[in-house]
């Protein structure tokens, strides 16, 4: 015997999103005026409607275990959503709830992949696919976007990176890190790679309520039969109805699928909690006006943040189509000194910001991308407007 850990937790890196969000409270702690560009979170509260919902399911002692696939009704209701929503049909029998979209996704990678199997990640990518993708004993094949092609990778570049090992492809749109939204004709070219190569698509449509331009949200699955038979479709309650903590994600697949998770997951966790079940049906099926006006906040706060970092010296960035993010080339910023020493990383700007000018900043290496930084605008106007003439400060030292 020894007292040696396993190799596939060693392998495995802390979220840096999460260390930055601590390192800056800590700071804010310690009595500094900290403004925090990294949350991944709305800054608005979840909505009464929905909060009286799990009060009730209290007072009327819904505190017990539910079906581990989560209740008929909230199954029922993200049908009812993806249906409407999506234009997806899916009987509740194909849908999961899981503990957030996080395990929704943990669960799709370990019924999908086998030892050595490939999972393509279009870079830019939100940074716990890789090492999620390696716990489930996977190994990630990044594919590089360009910024002239809207940090999208085409159907050419998927195509080109397929092996006789290609298990799946992760498509996250509106995507975190950069904001962009594929369009339907992008996906349709995806979908028909997918369908002549023969592997799975992984979904990731977490942020589809956040997109500004108008343009409708469209879903890979939707786009035919032999699509809608290979791709397992996941999202969430936590960014488009501010329900980070409650923990309420779901996935939808082939049924066969579905069934693979819903076992896997009645041993590992069971049930997502009973109370925040019941939240759920009532975000999904009660008003949305709440909704509508985060959604026109955050369309205000990416217009302005947009505006003023496109006027920035040495940085540069495309107008984010969905999410709350904003994907800022810092290559030129990387070239210069400060104080004496070479910058060179996006970590190293993100330092300085943070310890000489109390502005926390994503850097995003752990996205693919070392030499841009990401900054989220889920919190209040006068916190963006403080944080920018800040980093602008910072740029106009150099
Ligand atoms: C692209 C993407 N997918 C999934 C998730 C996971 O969301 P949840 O908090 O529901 O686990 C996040 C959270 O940051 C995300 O950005």
């Amino acid at each position: 015997m020894s007292l040696s850990l396993s190799k596939r937790s060693e392998q495995v890196k802390p979220s840096s999103t999460l260390a930055i969000t601590a390192k800056a409270k800590e700071l804010r702690a310690q009595g500094r005026d900290v403004v925090g560009f990294g949350a991944g979170e709305p800054d608005f509260a979840t909505p009464s409607n929905i909060c009286d919902a799990a009060i009730n399911a209290i007072k009327d002692g819904f505190t017990k275990y539910t079906p581990a696939a989560g209740t008929v009704e909230l199954k029922e209701a993200v049908c009812g959503k993806l249906e409407k929503f999506n234009h997806l049909h899916y009987d509740p029998a194909q849908v999961i709830i899981c503990n957030g979209g996080k395990h929704a996704l943990t669960n799709i990678f370990d019924a999908l992949i086998n030892p050595g199997d490939e999972v393509i990640i279009p870079a830019p990518y939100w940074l716990s696919y890789p090492e999620m993708v390696k716990l489930s004993d996977g190994v990630p094949v990044i594919v590089y976007s360009t910024k002239e092609n809207g940090y999208k990778v085409t159907a050419e570049q998927i195509a080109a990176a397929v092996t006789d090992k290609t298990k799946a492809i992760v498509l996250n749109t509106p995507n975190n890190p950069t904001g962009m939204v594929y369009s339907r004709q992008e996906l349709e070219a995806i979908a028909k790679v997918a369908v002549e190569k023969d592997f799975y698509v992984v979904a990731d449509e977490m942020y589809e309520a956040l997109i500004y331009t108008g343009e409708e949200h469209v879903s890979i699955a939707s786009l035919g039969d032999e699509i809608y038979n290979r791709t397992i479709t996941c999202s969430g309650l936590s960014k488009s109805y501010a329900m980070t903590g409650w923990r309420v994600g779901y996935a939808a697949a082939p049924l066969e699928i579905t069934k693979r998770m819903s076992a896997m997951q009645s041993h590992a966790t069971s049930n997502v909690n009973s109370i925040a079940q019941k939240a759920a049906v009532e975000a999904l099926t009660g008003p949305d006006e709440a909704m509508k006006k985060m959604k026109e906040e955050f369309d205000r706060r990416r217009q302005y943040m947009y505006g003023r970092v496109k006027d920035m010296p040495l940085v540069s960035c495309l107008e984010p189509e969905g999410a709350f993010y904003v994907f800022i080339d810092m290559s030129e910023v990387c070239k210069k000194e400060y104080k004496g020493e070479k910058i060179e990383k996006a970590a190293k700007i993100a330092d300085i910001l943070l310890n000489e000018f109390d502005t926390a900043v994503v850097p995003c290496a752990d996205f693919g991308y070392p030499e841009h930084v990401r900054l989220s605008y889920a919190i209040s106007m006068e916190q963006i407007e403080k944080g920018l003439d800040r980093i602008e400060k910072f740029l106009k030292s150099l």
